[in-house]
């Protein structure tokens, strides 16, 4: 039985132009101890996802699913309080920005005894003391003497570390761990990314990461989930995806990192963005981008489907043999400017 099963999820946000399919029927698994990295461009519903398994998609979102369990427990028939219990303490969450999740008024210290009091009902001392180790794990320096520290006389590194320590104070089974270093710069970056393989390692915690950066889950992460529009594009083995991507969005992807770049060459860009609530396309989500578009894609939107050993939602995808003849004899009629004005 996998920790966490996520089968058919949809959330959507009514807005003025229409109802916004955030997440389109997403389905994922993760074992115990395992890494999930989950990629794509911004609005791809990466957050979302994560925030619907929280519980934190409030109204006027819709989350329905067909099923989301965590370890066999189904978290969409379970009352709030209950959720709430099991959520806080075996799955936690840390945020892209620490100061928006820290509260200012507070010292660090403050707010992780009580995390630990609330949920391990620890007394006073044993939690200062708990606080001051979770503090030194993380790699705060002069831990004791911090506690008394407010977020705001912290450096960004150091409050993701404070709050990496409050995710794992209670020894979660899953932590979600959503863009935890875009806001910090490169060498803070690394410093926090190995701080969290060392961690997942050590306690053998399952670990999802959101990312944009395809570069960070390579290294760290067992599986892929590349997510478009609200949909999974393609789910790989990490190794698989990177050698030979299924996917024209994940190739498309993996061509705009800098190190795929050639040398004095410009990077590789997708043109244009993720479909927004008026320009959903009918066929397959990333037609309109795609450099294979078919006449196919443009009208039936793919499944998702097992594909040599990966999930793809492609009706060509990249190792299928003959597909560049078949994408030949199926490219959509080039419009031109005069006909388009009819
Ligand atoms: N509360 C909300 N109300 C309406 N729309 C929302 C809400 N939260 C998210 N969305 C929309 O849902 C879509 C998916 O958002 P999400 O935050 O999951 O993207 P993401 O993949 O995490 O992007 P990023 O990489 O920028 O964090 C976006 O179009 C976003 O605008
Ligand atoms: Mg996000």
């Amino acid at each position: 039985m996998p920790l966490l099963d996520i089968k058919d999820l949809h959330v959507e946000f009514p807005t003025q132009g229409g109802v916004l399919h955030a997440v389109d029927g997403v389905s994922l698994t993760l074992e115990e101890g395992e890494v999930l990295g989950i990629v794509g461009e911004s609005g791809s519903g990466k957050s979302v996802t994560m925030m619907a398994l929280m519980g934190l998609v409030g109204f006027p979102g819709r989350v329905r699913a067909d099923h989301m369990r965590f370890a066999g427990k189904d978290l969409l028939g379970i009352s709030d309080k209950a959720r709430r219990s099991l959520v806080g303490k075996e799955v936690a969450m840390i945020f892209q920005e620490p100061t928006t999740s820290l509260n200012p008024c507070f010292t660090i210290g403050f707010q992780l005894m009580e995390t630990l009091q609330l949920h391990l009902n620890l007394d006073k001392r044993t939690a200062k003391k708990r606080a001051t180790e979770l503090l030194e794990q993380v790699g705060i320096p002069a831990a004791s003497s911090r506690l008394g520290s407010y977020p705001h006389q912290l450096s960004g590194g150091m409050n993701q570390r404070v709050m990496i320590a409050m995710a794992i104070a209670c020894n979660p089974r899953l932590l979600i761990a959503d863009e935890p270093t875009t806001a910090l710069d490169v060498t803070i970056q690394a410093q926090i990314l190995d701080l969290l393989r060392d961690l997942q390692k050590e306690r053998g915690m399952a670990l999802v990461l959101i990312t944009h950066n395809m570069g960070v889950v390579s290294e760290m992460a067992q599986r892929i989930a590349v997510m478009y529009a609200g949909q999974v594009m393609e789910h790989q083995r990490v190794d698989r995806l990177f050698a030979s991507p299924q996917h024209p969005y994940t190739e498309a992807l993996l061509a705009a990192l800098p190190e795929r770049a050639a040398p004095e060459g410009r990077l590789a860009t997708i043109s244009g963005v993720v479909p927004g609530v008026h320009d959903r396309p009918s066929g397959c989500l990333f037609a309109p981008r795609c450099s294979y578009v078919t006449t196919r894609a443009c009208n039936v939107r793919p499944a998702l489907r097992e594909w040599q050993g990966a999930e793809v939602r492609c009706h060509y995808p990249l190792g299928e043999p003959g597909r560049i003849v078949a994408i030949e004899q199926d490219r959509p009629q080039q419009v031109t400017a005069a006909e388009a004005l009819q």
